[in-house]
């Protein structure tokens, strides 16, 4: 195959197509063009994977085909600038807009939905890079019979040797019922979180191409995530926890905003809420930093303290996030996002910005957003902060602030979530070992005897040590903690413990 059959995505090439009919033509219109030409890129994707398999890609018929479905991709791409299928329930979805099924579509939809399904695939992502070429190897990839095992690390490692780069999966995260059923091992939660964490780190990197691209941003893919993060909070929240608390400072703009979503989800899990509730509550909170986008970076990198125009320019970054957040479809579900952005710098006192009038009501979800979002930057170095708090420190710093900066009654919640030493806090011990906090007990009396993972130079690791495991026939314990130190000189080591390899 040449050349001749790359796209670039932005021209659009209207061959026709004997598939199609005249009803087909979709009048132009931003609301129109995903309902027109979703059952258009369906069943091109159907047609062209169903001659994949049966030809090879040199053949007339697979180029014709693949020719014909670079073009719906191209047309679709031109106006959304990337384009994303995914399956929800029982739902196709091409940007988060459901697939219109017509008598023709039919079949096309389920089947697509179904070998999506048979692969542990949620969502195919088609970069705009994309090659007619790339394409064929991915179709004759995917399609292939999968295997028994790790059909989605198999499938994955195939594209890889294939040299398919522009097409990204991701993979089906069952809901709580799975790892219920799975009797929970702490190694498939530790899988789930690595999952679920690194898909909403790179989520909120889309969110930033398409504010920077002035397309769409998919708010329903937002909820997804959230109520996958929701789930694993239900069973066992320590390495979200530890996950959040390894800093990562190239990427601060994503993991900040992923952080407090975890954080204010902790929160509202603890408080009660119900599941669909904690969901929004995380979605909010991925969103709240949303207007920083549009303040130059050499104000947000500053390594000094910024001058009087800087900081207006900063202080106006809950306006500016409510101007990005007006590009999500549906303004039904931004209302509350709205609000999150314009008052996340409110303090419960009233003080902070911008100026809140008499009359404004604090929204429900700004008493967690707020002390998520302060402990999550109290902790991260960053170029114009000299110095972080352990994580001990800061949770001192939000009950210190109770009644004036913070709701007081959300933040004790947030502190017996945390606990003494939270989760990704470095410990000393009292025979002279590092160690960092992986796990923490509920009982309050047990809070300052965490279980730890002692840290060590090789990056070796030992079984995690139970500080609340009695010796001497319970007259004592094994070890305890003398102190919380800065965790930046053992970051890779405490992100050893939390990272799957
Ligand atoms: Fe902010
Ligand atoms: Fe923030």
């Amino acid at each position: 195959m040449t050349n001749r059959l790359k796209y670039s995505f932005g021209t659009t090439n209207n061959t026709a197509d004997s598939s199609i009919n005249d009803n087909d033509i979709c009048a132009p219109g931003p609301s129109s063009h995903i309902d027109c030409l979703g059952p258009h890129l369906v069943r091109r994707l159907f047609s062209a994977s169903k001659t994949v398999q049966i030809y090879n890609l040199n053949n007339r018929a697979t180029q014709t085909a693949l020719s014909k479905l670079m073009e719906t991709l191209s047309e679709l791409a031109e106006i959304e600038g990337r384009v994303t299928l995914t399956v929800v329930t029982d739902l196709l979805l091409i940007n988060d807009v459901r697939v219109i099924v017509d008598s023709q579509s039919m079949s096309p939809v389920l089947y697509l939905i179904d070998e999506m399904r048979k692969r542990n695939v949620e969502e195919i992502d088609f970069a705009p890079e994309i090659t007619a070429m790339e394409l064929g190897s991915f179709l004759q990839q995917f399609f292939l019979d999968p295997s028994e095992e790790d059909v989605f690390g198999e499938l994955n490692q195939r594209l890889a040797g294939a040299r398919v780069k522009n097409i990204r999966l991701s993979e089906w995260i069952e809901r709580t019922k799975y790892l219920r059923d799975a009797k929970v091992e702490r190694r498939k939660i530790r899988e789930e979180s690595n999952k679920i964490m690194s898909r909403t780190i790179l989520f909120m990197g889309e969110v930033m191409r398409a504010i920077e691209q002035r397309r769409p941003i998919q708010l329903p893919k937002a909820h997804r995530l959230t109520q996958q993060i929701a789930d694993i909070i239900e069973i066992d929240e320590s390495i979200l926890l530890g996950l959040a608390s390894i800093k990562n400072y190239d990427e601060y703009t994503f993991t900040h905003s992923v952080n407090v979503s975890v954080y204010s989800m902790l929160i509202a899990d603890r408080m009660g809420l119900p599941k669909n509730e904690i969901a929004k509550i995380g979605v909010a909170a991925l969103f709240h930093d949303l207007g920083k986008t549009r303040v130059p970076q050499s104000i947000l990198n500053k390594p000094g303290t910024l001058t009087a125009s800087e900081w207006k320019h900063m202080e106006r970054h809950p306006m500016l996030g409510i101007i990005e957040l007006f590009r999500v479809r549906s303004l039904r579900v931004i209302v509350d996002p709205l609000f999150v952005s314009l008052q996340h710098h409110l303090r419960y006192n009233g003080e902070g910005y911008p100026k809140k009038p008499g009359s404004w009501e604090m929204h429900p979800y700004i008493h967690m957003i707020t002390i998520a979002d302060i402990f999550d930057a109290m902790t991260t170095p960053r170029v114009y902060r000299k110095y972080t708090l352990t994580p001990d420190r800061a949770l001192c710093f939000i009950l210190n602030k109770g009644g004036e900066m913070f709701n007081p009654l959300v933040a004790k919640v947030f502190i017996k979530a945390m606990g003494i030493y939270p989760v990704g806090t470095v410990v000393e011990l009292d025979n002279g070992e590092n160690a960092v906090v992986v796990r923490q007990y509920e009982q309050t009396s047990l809070m300052h005897r965490p279980v730890v993972e002692l840290l060590h130079e090789d990056g070796s690791h030992d079984e995690p040590v139970d500080l609340a495991e009695q010796v001497d026939n319970g007259t004592a314990y094994r070890r305890k903690i003398v102190r919380s130190i800065h965790g930046e000189l053992f970051e890779a080591q405490k992100a050893s413990c939390f990272i799957m390899k």
